[in-house]
């Protein structure tokens, strides 16, 4: 990679003393100890920050104070490091002066927002500059939509390899089994991320946020996603009897980053893009529910959905102050899932994906840990630690969806995060799909 030259720390950790940012840190500290792994916490107030991390028996080798409110010390951070994780958010308020250090001090830049209109909006600004100059910006790359992301694309390339063939229909499962005892209220949703759905709705283009193409530049591609695959919002009946709600916690991100991610692999590789239809889901099963009460259960997240869909289509007179009132009276940054309820918790996804000609293959993952604030950490730090290392990723700059970023070849490195990737049931089509295709 051109841009990132020596520097004297590999990863560094920007809201380390966060609900997110301290687990990032704890699995940083964890893969030192087995690798040369140069890192270094950064927050606001060093003294919140050894306290925090000390809480959770975590030394960082390097404490850096940076602000976002003080220029100055972002670009010294971003000066020393080859990557930074930003955990800073809501990022619609405080990312920009982050990607703007990194870009200018050449430093690959990481962070876990869902805010997608910001995303769009530092796609338009800052793609040209950060593909000229060799810097990656890396953005949504946690639970959502690092795992969703790798596995269609790797999907895509397998059908590619395989049979020569476009995905034409890609659908995802997700199953999550929480850990035993009584589920808690901060298990769900950290503050942190509660303020960042708060600063989505207030935002001027909020509406964007239910456009699967949103993230997409060229208008053709764009049109043709939002035809072939709009984002759905009822509760549907998946694969064997599975009753399927909308994604958790939100269903408007990962189908803009991976309709991104095939839309930057076609134009990468010189083809036209194809879009195909994408459809996601939770699997609600386990426990004693009876299939009936699946179908309410299902059918209230789905109305819920529809709701904060309707919300962020509402003019910004009527936004504003739900949004205000949100981010005053719901959970606050530091709020988030106790430290012993983050183990314990086992999740799946499956994607089945069938090509144009009806070909078809599977991929799965299995993983653990609370997969918004365990799994996210530990998946962010890996993610880190794969960009800081020369050709370990694909050469490219820009303003890319973590796919994009990493690649599919790394995917083997995520088992050190607890996530098992694996891909099989490549099934040549039956031979009526082979005759439809005319092959
Ligand atoms: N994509 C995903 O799957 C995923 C998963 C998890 C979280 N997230 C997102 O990640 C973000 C962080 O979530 P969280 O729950 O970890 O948040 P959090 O607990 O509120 O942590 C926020 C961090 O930002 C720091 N901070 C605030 N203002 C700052 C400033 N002016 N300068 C420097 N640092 C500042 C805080 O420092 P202090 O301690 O000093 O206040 C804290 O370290 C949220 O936007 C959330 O939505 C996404």
């Amino acid at each position: 990679m051109g841009a990132v030259t020596d520097r004297d720390l590999d990863v560094v950790v920007f809201g380390a003393s966060g609900v997110t940012g301290r687990r990032v840190a704890a699995y940083l500290a964890e893969r030192a100890e087995e690798t040369p792994l140069r890192w270094a916490a950064a927050g606001r107030d060093a003294d919140r920050l050894a306290q925090v991390l000390d809480a959770i028996g975590v030394s960082a080798p390097v404490v850096l104070v940076a602000d976002v409110g003080d220029p100055r010390s972002l670009a010294a951070m971003a000066a020393r490091a080859r990557v930074v994780l930003n955990l800073v958010g809501p990022y619609t308020r405080y990312g920009r002066p982050v990607i703007e250090a990194c870009l200018a001090a050449g430093c690959h830049y990481v962070d876990l927002t869902g805010e997608v209109p910001f995303v769009r909006e530092i796609i338009d600004e800052f793609n040209g500059p950060a593909s000229e100059a060799g810097v990656k910006l890396v953005q949504i790359c946690g639970f959502e939509s690092l795992p969703p992301d790798l596995m269609v694309a790797l999907a895509a390339e397998r059908a590619r390899e395989q049979w020569g063939e476009e995905l034409g229909a890609v659908d995802l499962e997700l199953t999550i089994a929480p850990p035993p005892g009584l589920p808690r209220p901060s298990d769900a949703i950290s503050g942190g991320t509660f303020q960042s759905a708060a600063a989505i709705i207030a935002t001027e283009d909020a509406a964007s946020v239910t456009d699967p193409a949103v993230l997409i530049s060229d208008a053709g591609v764009a049109a043709a996603v939002r035809r072939t695959s709009p984002i759905r919002l009822g509760a549907r009946r998946g694969s064997g009897a599975a009753v399927l709600a909308p994604m958790a916690p939100a269903p408007f991100i990962n189908p803009a980053v991976i309709h991104r991610t095939a839309a930057l692999a076609a134009s990468a590789e010189g083809r036209a893009a194809m879009p195909f239809r994408y459809r996601e889901g939770v699997v609600l099963g386990g426990g004693r529910a009876s299939q009936p009460a699946r179908w309410a259960i299902a059918g209230a997240l789905s109305a819920t959905q529809v709701g904060l869909r309707g919300l962020a289509h509402a003019s910004p007179r009527l936004r504003r102050p739900v949004a205000s009132a949100m981010a005053r009276v719901g959970p606050a940054s530091g709020f988030g899932p106790a430290g012993n309820r983050l183990e314990g918790w086992r999740w799946a996804i499956w994607v089945h994906a069938r090509t144009t000609a009806g070909n078809e293959l599977d991929v799965h993952l299995e993983a653990d840990g609370h997969p918004g604030y365990l799994a996210t950490a530990r998946l962010l730090g890996e993610a880190g630690m794969l960009l800081a290392e020369d050709g370990a990723t694909p050469d490219r700059g820009g303003a890319l969806t973590p796919a994009a970023a990493l690649g599919t070849a790394c995917i083997e490195r995520f088992e050190r995060a607890h996530l098992r990737f694996s891909i099989g049931g490549l099934s040549a089509a039956a031979d009526a799909a082979g005759t439809r295709s005319g092959r």
